[in-house]
């Protein structure tokens, strides 16, 4: 019998990575990361384009080499075809597409959103795989959204921010604070040692399943300037309080409306993605909530939130065992939907 290795390709954003699957089990997941960015503040797409064709390479070969597989025992090509910055999903589609020519195997096209998702379904030792129908709440730098899964197959966005991700109103209010970027973690980690009731900032009120979070971000920077204006020494004063405050608001803000489809929907297997769900508040808050309204949560480990290929491996897994393929014409998409 056939081995069913697939080899998956990453590059929506700023990490290059790729993954060796044996059907629903990792054998290899390599991800390089890119610093260049950090200097600016932010990801800068044309540097990120130019790093992913400096890493691709290395990183297809490491992937290979880890999971002690050789290019002519691949059955498939996965890649993500978007959505993401257009010059670096470019690098990774060209690779796939090549890939997939010269060995003469499929080539599948996986939305990188539908891989958050399903990395959830991955088969491995520290994995708990949810049961149909769950919900998934995916919150990362690019995205945020609440996804219904009633199959591998079929996924269907109930819920999503109308503005900024949740990532981005903790890397965007981080900058106000003057934190360096990303600044996710660092606010995560001062929230830890502040009063998160020290200063409350406006909710949006939205009606339905949807997000929005640019409206925080004015809440925290005219609070601020207020508070500064008695005090200019309060930001800097108060940072690890003010971190704890602003952190509560987003958990606040994402927690309502999860709970609110979970109630409406009646589905209580609940799943979090994206680098977002790392942050330690939120998954405190969560594992509250789901002894609150009874939820089994599924929490998976770190690797497999963030930016990483083994999600497209997965993904590209079950497109393939349903006979999808792409034709080689395919381009990147850099806005697509679910
Ligand atoms: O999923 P991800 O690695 O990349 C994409 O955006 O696709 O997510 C990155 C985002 C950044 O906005 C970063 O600040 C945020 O996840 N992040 C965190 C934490 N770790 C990463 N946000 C809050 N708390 C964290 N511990
Ligand atoms: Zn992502």
């Amino acid at each position: 019998k056939k081995r069913e290795l697939i080899l998956a390709i990453e590059s929506s954003c700023d990490d290059t990575a790729c993954a060796v699957m044996e059907g629903r089990k990792v054998l290899s997941n390599v991800v390089a990361n890119q610093s260049v960015h950090a200097e600016y503040g932010g990801v800068v797409p044309e540097l990120a384009s130019r790093a992913h064709q400096a890493h691709i390479v290395p990183v297809v070969t490491k992937a290979l080499k880890e999971a002690k597989v050789s290019k002519q025992d691949l059955e498939a090509i996965a890649f993500t075809s978007g959505p993401g910055l257009m010059g670096s999903l470019l690098v990774g589609t060209s690779f796939a597409k090549s890939l997939s020519m010269a060995l003469g195997i499929p080539l599948i096209d996986v939305h990188h959103m539908r891989a958050h998702v399903l990395a959830h379904l991955i088969d491995g030792d520290d994995m708990r795989n949810p049961e149909f129908p769950f919900l998934c709440l995916t919150v990362s730098g690019g995205h945020t959204q609440i996804v219904r899964v009633d199959s591998p197959l079929e996924l269907t966005v109930l819920g999503e921010t109308i503005d900024d991700a949740a990532g981005e109103a903790f890397d965007k209010t981080a900058k106000l604070l003057g934190l360096p970027y990303p600044g996710g973690p660092e606010v995560d980690r001062r929230a830890q040692m502040g009063n998160p009731d020290f200063l409350a900032f406006s909710k949006p009120q939205i009606e339905g399943y949807n997000f929005s979070f640019s409206g925080l971000k004015t809440s925290v920077l005219y609070t601020l300037q207020a508070k500064q204006k008695e005090d200019p020494e309060f930001v800097q004063n108060h940072m690890d309080d003010i971190c704890a405050s602003v952190q509560k608001t987003i958990i606040e803000i994402l927690l309502k409306k999860l709970v609110k489809v979970s109630r409406d929907t009646g589905i209580s297997h609940i799943a979090i993605a994206g680098g977002v769900s790392a942050n330690v508040g939120l998954r405190k808050a969560l594992e509250t909530t789901a002894t609150e309204e009874n939820w089994s949560l599924y929490l998976p480990p770190f690797e497999f939130t963030t930016d990483n290929a083994a999600m497209i491996g997965i993904a590209g897994y079950y497109l393939w065992k349903d006979g999808h393929s792409a034709d080689l014409g395919i381009s990147a998409k850099a806005r697509v939907n679910l």
